[in-house]
């Protein structure tokens, strides 16, 4: 078998596909594969361990003719074009699971990091500001006791609202619309199961944590932005364009909400004009899953994944 990595993963999970005996072509360490090389090296290939930001859409699909699995090192596969994957046979598969508490930990790390003003506080004693303590310097949001309002109801909408119960908060939980609350865990956790409006329109901190397709493009624009309580936080850990970058700019820059702390961006790595001169943001360069544990267990899966499909028997998590 012929297997293209398009680029390093931990090594644990390129070892089980080299121990198969299969041939592997590895990408880059640290460096995104460029289009160009994504549809050479994809010829050719039985199974194409790829990361979030390779464009798997029928120009790739044409070019990796006899690929049967896509094995995406990632969660989300919104970077997958499955129906053109369904109509060829191709299976795909994702990493979910392994990576909810780390994703759910730098969820919180963003939310306290912008209600307290980490990156303004940091940048202030690295630049010699710091000259004496004052009792109204850089002051920033509480946290505890307050309302936090979760959007994906999900393993990692989960993780976040179970982090929550230290602070002792009121949870507002919105799912997929349609869908109906999941009483496993949002009874458990007291969480109230509200619509869009009235989770912003009743939230400190809103929380994204919701898959990104055509239903969920701009699901927070400008018109919701002016729903949410002035000085709200917005904590964005799942996908770029789940939010209209162009109107948080504007409504950070208005003061309609507080702060941002965003760990993914709409046209990843570029960021929305402006976005990074905001002083009342926190900005991490898509970093959910970056542990050393989760990222060797992504490794491993998403390699298990892979052999599966190629031996002919059914990944452990399937997509299509
Ligand atoms: C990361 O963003 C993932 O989807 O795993």
């Amino acid at each position: 078998m012929r297997v293209l990595i398009t680029q390093q993963i931990p090594e644990a999970g390129i070892q089980m596909i080299v121990d198969q005996g299969w041939e592997v072509t590895l990408g880059e360490q640290g460096r995104v594969m460029q289009r160009e090389a994504l549809l050479e090296k994809a010829r050719g290939k039985d199974g194409i361990l790829c990361l979030l930001h390779d464009r798997v859409d029928r120009e790739l699909i044409d070019c990796a003719e006899g690929v049967r699995v896509f094995s995406n090192f990632a969660v989300g596969f919104n970077n997958i074009d499955l129906d053109a994957c369904r109509e060829k046979g191709i299976r795909v598969t994702n990493t979910p699971g392994v990576l909810t508490d780390a994703t759910a930990d730098l969820a919180w790390s963003l939310l306290l990091g912008a209600a307290r003003r980490l990156s303004e506080a940091d940048a202030f004693v690295r630049s010699g500001r710091f000259t004496g303590w004052g009792p109204t310097m850089l002051l920033g949001a509480d946290v505890t006791g307050r309302t936090l309002g979760i959007i994906g109801a999900g393993r990692i909408g989960r993780a976040v609202a179970e982090r929550a119960s230290g602070f002792r908060m009121r949870l507002l939980v919105h799912g997929r619309p349609g869908s109906s609350p999941n009483p496993d865990w949002t009874e458990k956790l007291g969480a109230e199961w509200v619509d869009l409006p009235a989770l912003l329109e009743g939230s400190d901190f809103v929380s994204i944590h919701c898959p990104y397709t055509p239903a969920t493009h701009h699901l927070l624009g400008e018109k919701e932005s002016r729903r949410m309580k002035p000085g709200a936080i917005l904590i964005n850990t799942a996908r770029g364009p789940v939010v209209d970058e162009k109107a948080l700019v504007a409504a950070l820059k208005e003061g309609v909400i507080g702060a941002a702390g965003l760990d993914v961006y709409e046209e990843e790595p570029r960021l929305a004009p402006g976005l990074a001169d905001l002083p009342n943001t926190v900005l991490l360069p898509h970093l959910g899953s970056a542990t050393v544990g989760t990222r060797e267990a992504m490794a491993r899966l998403a390699a298990e994944n892979l052999i599966a499909v190629l031996k002919g028997q059914e990944p452990p998590c399937a997509v299509v």
